[in-house]
């Protein structure tokens, strides 16, 4: 087995993603040379065709894979199977191949309800999860096949719901932050007292750095990439709403059979609109509305066994609170997507006012300014800079 394999460059799928994005960001930024990927979108390299993968790898033989992609939440079933699981194997094989480490992205949807659970907690294959669930499911069984029947070199990362800023599609987490923004939360759904584990994206990069740094450790192993302490969801939004001084979502918990009940009707609602020419959609997270009720909480105990160290030990998601809070209310603003909290937005040369009141001048001040450089002001080598 190869003990430095991040000397080399890796090939990295789902690059434009949540977490994805992230990776990349964090190799091109703060681990320039020690480790480098190729991240080609899924034009290039779509992971519903076999061929596609065949073609990139023979041509580039990378000395990792690290596997970010996955199909949008709500798929039917083809895509489920064709992206998260059928993708994944052809990667697997490819790895295997060509003799180098995958890495693999999963999911705690793929664990029990329960408090603690160790990375051995899985949920039995049935027909009737959901197709995302199956499908990450059957992934992690068939990686654990081919480590034991071709010595697949794997590493299985499994998060719980993650937190971190660039999630330009709004999932997960940031979709229930996004209802709270926007007002669309009048009361809590959810019940007391249940709680989750949660992931900082920003931490994820280290630890991918040392999977592959110490392969010896790490290989055919899954690990629980969680925070130590498990978060009270209702807890979390009050916090929310706090920072944000807003009204709702009120202190008061639905009952489950009513969020279901409100539930049905929204999505009737929503099916009528649509008939009339306008788009709507029901967030895809509200299929997992059950699991807003439940808890499910991850042990994070072999993770603090291993050799990794965390980067950044007192950061949890109510430490990072103000700063995402600050990241996506900006951005939803200047996106339209909200009514603006804060109509002094951040612009310095307050050139976005000027594009918006008084076009002319600003046209002629950028002409004036044409003999200055360009490429000479870039930040090259600055790697703290950050992404927009
Ligand atoms: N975000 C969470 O809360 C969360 C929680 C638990 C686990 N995870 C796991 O973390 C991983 C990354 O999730 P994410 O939230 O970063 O996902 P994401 O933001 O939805 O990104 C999905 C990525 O998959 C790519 N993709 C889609 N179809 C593809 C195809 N046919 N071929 C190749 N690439 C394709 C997309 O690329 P294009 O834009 O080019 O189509 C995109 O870059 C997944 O394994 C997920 O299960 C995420």
């Amino acid at each position: 087995m190869t003990s430095s394999v991040t000397e080399k460059t890796g090939v990295l799928l789902g690059g434009s993603g949540l977490i994805g994005g992230t990776l990349l960001y964090y190799f091109k930024t703060q681990a320039e040379g020690r480790i480098n990927v190729l991240a080609p979108n899924s034009k290039k390299l779509s992971l519903r065709d076999p061929d596609d993968i065949r073609r990139y790898f023979e041509k580039t033989k990378p000395a990792f894979i690290i596997n970010c992609a996955i199909a949008a939440i709500d798929s039917d079933p083809q895509l489920a199977y064709e992206i998260n699981y059928q993708g994944t194997l052809y990667l697997a094989k490819a790895a295997q191949e060509l003799g180098i480490p995958y890495i693999h992205l999963s999911s705690a949807a793929v664990m029990p309800n329960g408090q603690n659970l160790a990375e051995d907690n899985r949920l039995p294959l049935r027909p009737d999860l959901p197709n995302y669930t199956k499908a990450k499911l059957m992934a992690e069984l068939s990686l654990e096949h081919l480590h034991k029947v071709g010595g697949l070199d794997y590493t299985i990362i499994r998060l719980g719901i993650v937190y971190g800023a660039h999630d330009h599609k709004i999932q997960g987490f940031h979709r229930l932050f996004f209802a709270i923004v926007d007002r669309s939360m009048p009361v809590l759904f959810t019940k007391q007292g249940a709680m989750h584990s949660y992931s900082n994206a920003r931490k994820l990069p280290y630890f991918i750095s040392q999977v592959l740094e110490n392969r010896a450790e790490f290989s055919g192993q899954t690990y629980n990439f969680v925070d130590k302490n498990p978060v009270s969801l209702s807890a979390l939004i009050l916090t929310i709403k706090s920072y944000l001084e807003l009204k709702t979502p009120r202190e008061i918990y639905l009952p489950f059979p009513l969020a279901q009940f409100g539930l049905g009707i929204m999505a009737r609602l929503v099916r009528l609109i649509t008939r009339l020419g306008i788009e709507a959609r029901m967030p895809a997270e509200l299929m997992f509305l059950k699991n807003f009720y439940e808890t499910q909480t991850l042990s994070a105990a072999k993770l603090r066994r291993s050799s990794f160290r965390d980067p950044d030990p007192e950061a949890t998601i109510f430490t990072e609170l103000p700063a995402l809070i600050e990241y996506y209310v900006t951005r939803w603003e200047h996106l339209n997507l909200i009514e603006p909290f804060n109509k002094e937005f951040f612009d310095p040369r307050r050139r976005a006012e000027e594009f918006l009141h008084t076009p002319a001048q600003l046209l002629q001040e950028i002409h004036e300014e044409s003999d200055q450089p360009f490429l000479k002001q870039c930040p090259l080598g600055s790697a703290g800079q950050e992404r927009a």
